[in-house]
């Protein structure tokens, strides 16, 4: 996601803004930019696409003078990644300058009233029309550049961290937060801001965290609260008292969040990463799913007599989920192909074909490939991506944004559940469409949908006593997962997620196919982790975990809360919460994920880099 760093103070702001760029790059970014207030009251913004390495090169030939700064690296949202969007973005005067961090719901609607206005836009971007905002507010209404920002966002729905700098006052700086992260590091007659400590701990151990809805001044003089150039007041103006905190992680920490592990950060961020991708979309207060993708090109779906869902790895078991809910809601037939194989086995593909390809990355070279050739003849391409602008979203006809913000683990974790979570829109849109699905269905989903952010959340309390388990489970040379219906995908995805950081052989099955062969393997050497919540053919798998035991096998099971039967029968049981059985993936999925990560820990592993993985193949 992208980045903050801010300064004002008594040393030269560039080098230090530029620092606190590198120390955020960590989070993922694709462009990079600064803005300067020098000695002679000139607002400078310079832009660069790419690394902050570029912007530096580019910055070499520039006046990069002043005490006062903001600088930037944007996670693409609204807008290809290029110079035009990358921030800091002026206002129409070019006399404010601003940078930010989220995503404004409502930005369309506030764009075009600026536009009645007569406000001209440069870029694409949600924070070029709160720039607009914040300057058509402070001029019509006669008011300072914090009481302007207080306005302007009272009138904003969405997530936001911000700071926002004026020539005319370049001894004040403003930031702002909702729902995005803020940190003021207060120095001796300095002050930094940042979206976390990292640009910040080698300056100052005294910080303040922002809360929502709080806007924060810094001023090296003038007004001086008892923090010394300090004021915090909430967007309706009520002053807060700044609750100073001594910072105590080292930089490495901070950059995983204080997480051990990448992975572990991005496992623990699911609650919120599906609460930002569903954010706009899944509205529970309305009954209803806004997907813009399904919006735009209803009847390529509505007249599709085929889905044909192209993925690797991880992605692949996100689009063999969506097959059942497709299947089910919307009944239209769906095929899931790996993507290295449909590329080169002469598939039958025709025009009414919708092609849905699936990749975190959005470079993965074979599902790129298999989706030229889907192109190539004529089929529609809907593409469900994690990163804004790559090379397959690009490629693509229409498709939808999964915004989780980088996913740095190798081992993909919150871009699966937030695939899971895109394609469910989906099904359940096509399906509403249909009439194929009832009011009543789609209303009990989406509001189910609502509720599963708080529900992984309680999953995530078993980590513990997870991590205490899986430490008896490092001996395994081998391990079986199974799973029914829409928690067959997840055995494959648990299974995959063991492979891949403790380079313990794994395999994912239909529980059902126990008896055609791999029940042979049954022993007490071989763990046998079962997904069996109460839905489906909960029965059913009831009986395969009574034919493992019986031929002495140890029993991991993931259960619904309460169940009964299975925790007699069953050598370990993890509960999830009871959801809709289309929806029960994205809480089963949380087990085995931390399952696959404490083994992999207590073995000693690189869990964030396992041996011979990329994080996006993009050559075959
Ligand atoms: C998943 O944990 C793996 N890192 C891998 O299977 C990954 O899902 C696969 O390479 C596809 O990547 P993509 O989603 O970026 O296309």
């Amino acid at each position: 996601m992208c980045g903050i760093v801010g300064y004002i103070g008594k040393r030269k702001a560039y080098p230090i803004l530029i620092k606190g760029l590198h120390r955020l790059e960590y989070r993922g970014y694709d462009s990079a930019g600064v803005a300067l207030i020098n000695e002679q009251g000139q607002l400078n913004v310079y832009k660069a696409k790419g690394k902050v390495a570029e912007l530096e090169a580019f910055c070499e030939s520039k006046d990069t003078g002043g005490t006062i700064g903001i600088a930037h690296t944007r996670w693409a949202t609204h807008g290809e990644p290029n110079t035009v969007n990358a921030h800091p973005h002026y206002s129409e005067s070019e006399r404010l300058a601003i940078i930010h961090n989220g995503i404004i719901e409502n930005y369309a609607v506030l764009k075009a009233g600026l536009m009645e206005q007569g406000y001209t836009f440069k870029s694409d971007t949600d924070t070029e029309v709160l720039v607009q905002l914040v300057e058509y507010t402070q001029v019509n209404q006669h008011v300072d550049l914090k009481t302007a920002v207080q306005l302007a966002l009272q009138q904003v729905i969405g997530a936001y961290a911000i700071a926002i700098l004026d020539k005319t006052h370049p001894d004040t700086l403003i930031a702002a937060r909702k729902g995005s992260p803020l940190v003021v590091g207060i120095g001796e007659d300095e002050y930094f801001l940042a979206s976390d400590a990292t640009p910040i701990v080698e300056y100052t151990d005294q910080v303040i965290y922002i809360e929502d809805e709080e806007v924060v001044r810094l001023s090296t003089k003038g007004q001086s609260t008892k923090d010394k150039g300090i004021d915090i007041t909430t967007i309706n103006n009520v002053t807060k008292t700044p609750e100073i905190k001594r910072l105590e992680l080292s930089l490495s920490q901070l950059e995983k969040g204080g997480y051990p592990h990448f992975m572990l950060k991005e496992i623990f961020e699911q609650p919120r990463t599906l609460t930002d991708s569903m954010r706009g979309r899944v509205n529970v207060r309305q009954d209803n799913i806004a997907l813009s993708g399904f919006i735009d090109n209803k009847d390529r779906f509505l007249n599709a007599k085929r889905i044909i869902i192209t993925a690797c790895g991880t992605s692949w078991h996100a689009g063999l989920i969506a097959m059942y809910a497709i299947e089910e809601f919307a009944q239209i037939p769906v095929e899931v192909e790996y993507s290295s194989e449909f590329r080169y086995r002469k598939p039958v593909i025709n025009k009414d074909d919708v092609v849905i390809a699936i990749s975190q990355s959005g470079e993965t070279a074979d599902t790129l490939a298999a989706i030229q050739l889907a192109k190539s003849k004529g089929a529609f391409i809907f593409s469900i991506c994690n990163v804004v602008g790559a090379s397959i979203p690009r490629i693509s006809d229409s498709g939808c944004y999964t915004h989780v913000g980088p996913e740095i683990g190798v081992a993909s974790t919150k871009a699966f559940t937030a695939q899971v979570v895109a394609l469910t829109m989906l099904a359940l849109c096509i399906g509403k469409e249909k009439g194929t699905l009832t009011e009543e269905q789609f209303i009990r989903i989406v509001r189910e949908l609502g509720q599963i952010p708080d529900k992984i959340e309680r999953v995530l309390g078993q980590n513990k006593r997870i991590a205490d388990f899986a430490k008896t489970f490092t001996y395994a040379q081998n391990f079986i997962y199974l799973g029914r219906g829409y928690n067959y995908p997840v055995a494959m995805e648990g299974a995959l997620k063991l492979k891949e950081i403790s380079y313990i052989h794994a395999e994912g099955y239909p529980a059902a196919e126990m008896k055609h062969g791999p029940i042979a393997l049954i022993s007490q050497e071989m763990p046998v982790v079962v997904v069996a919540p109460h839905c489906g053919t909960y029965e059913k798998v009831v009986s395969n975990i009574q034919e493992i035991k019986a031929r002495k096998g140890r029993v991991i099971a993931v259960v619904t809360e309460g169940d009964e039967l299975v925790s007699k029968i069953a050598d370990y049981i993890i509960e999830v919460p009871q959801t809709e059985e289309c929806l029960t993936p994205l809480l089963t999925v949380i087990p085995l994920q931390l399952l696959a990560y404490h083994i992999a820990v207590v073995k000693g592993c690189d869990v964030d880099q396992p041996r011979n993985l990329a994080k996006s193949v993009t050559v075959e």
